[in-house]
């Protein structure tokens, strides 16, 4: 997508053909700085210090982080020290599993001399997919808020309500949960989207704010509690969230928080859509609430927030009495009743396994 008029992914390969940049999404929505990745220990940083964050883009980064450790060392050892370096950064999203599986199918059976030169056409590839993928993801949507706009809202806004950031800056461009929603603003629909500020992080207020401020797509940032109101008051047409981790058997895991916004919908007839890509889908596990390991970070970010103050500077502050423990976990599960549908690049599914397993039989083991 477009920042101030210039196309970016969130991830990229340099000039130079071997280094990395990446959009510091830490650094968002105050400053916009690019990183550039030159290791496959900086990628692992990069990925568990939340420089770059979101299911997708974790994948790629892990995939470019292979390719960098294969440019110093193709050795069998080196490419297990990567992987396993790299799967440990965080545990939730599916898709750094998966996108370091890809690189050792891809490299395992070449020689050392050809494992560099593939790493990156692998980690390339992935990365396109991905954006090809996240195109298809919303042209499917764009049909459920077409059919809202032209049956339930001719002439107004219709009024999507989505959490966290599972926009552009989460994938390698265009988001899953957005990708509708930016699809539909750029055919003229017109949209209005509710952005959760998603704390402890609060990657809806400065992550997804940002991206839809910089595309043009009328939004307005609330508090996270506020959704349930808004739903009771007919202010939500449809709520559209990404996801870490579907399982099996439809079940979501996704930005802690999720789970909440899809009960209030189910409470008042909100339609619950989940977008993801199919490296999202976890066929190995068939109960998202007791299987899918939840991340729990650090306290402080609880505790502390980040902003900028009226003359400029970036300052953290605490905001909890001293002495007082926090939690802090990352994640929950939206059990798959709960869910409409599931946009992906194959069409609109079924939250249930039969479904998931009909439209991705490659991934399912069948076929
Ligand atoms: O902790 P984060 O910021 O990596 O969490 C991101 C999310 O929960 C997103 O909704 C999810 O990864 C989907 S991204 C398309």
């Amino acid at each position: 997508m477009k920042v101030d008029g210039q196309h970016f992914r969130s991830i990229w390969l340099e000039p130079d053909g071997w280094s990395v940049g990446a959009i510091d999404q830490r650094r968002l929505p105050h400053e916009f700085i690019v990183a550039t990745i030159t290791t496959a220990e900086e990628a692992g940083e990069a990925i568990r210090s939340m420089l770059v964050r979101g299911a997708p883009l974790i994948g790629a980064t892990a995939a470019f982080g292979v390719a960098l450790a294969m440019r110093a060392d193709a050795s069998d050892a080196a490419l297990d020290r990567a992987c396993k370096m790299l799967i440990a950064t965080r545990p939730t999203a599916i898709n750094l599993k998966w996108a370091l599986g890809e690189m050792q199918r891809a490299l395992m059976p070449l020689a050392f001399s050809e494992r560099a030169e593939a790493a990156y056409a692998r980690a390339r590839e992935i990365a396109d997919e991905d954006v090809a993928i996240n195109h298809d993801i919303g042209r499917h949507g764009l049909g459920l808020i077409e059919t809202i706009a032209a049956t339930k809202k001719p002439g107004e806004p219709v009024n999507i309500l989505t959490h966290c950031n599972a926009g552009w800056l989460a994938t390698v461009d265009w988001g899953t949960a957005t990708s509708p929603i930016y699809q539909a603003h750029d055919r003229g629909i017109a949209v209005h989207v509710w952005v959760d500020e998603t704390r402890p992080r609060n990657q809806g207020a400065s992550l997804t704010a940002w991206e839809l401020g910089h595309h043009g797509v009328p939004h307005t940032v609330i508090p996270d509690n506020t959704g349930g109101h808004l739903m009771q008051h007919r202010m939500v047409d449809l709520a559209i969230v990404g996801t870490d981790r579907v399982a099996a058997n439809g079940d979501v895991c996704n930005k802690i928080g999720t789970y909440l916004k899809a009960l209030a919908a189910r409470d008042n007839d909100v339609p619950f859509y989940v977008a993801l890509p199919s490296p999202t889908i976890d066929f190995s596990i068939d109960d998202g609430i007791r299987q899918i390991p939840i991340e729990q970070r650090a306290a402080s970010e609880v505790t502390h927030l980040t902003g900028r103050t009226s003359d400029g500077r970036i300052e953290t502050v605490r905001v909890v009495p001293e002495g007082s423990p926090a939690a802090n976990f990352g994640f929950d599960v939206t059990p798959a009743r709960l869910v409409t549908g599931l946009i992906t690049e194959r069409g609109v599914l079924k939250p249930d396994h039969a479904a998931l397993a009909r439209a991705f039989p490659e991934r399912a083991g069948i076929r």
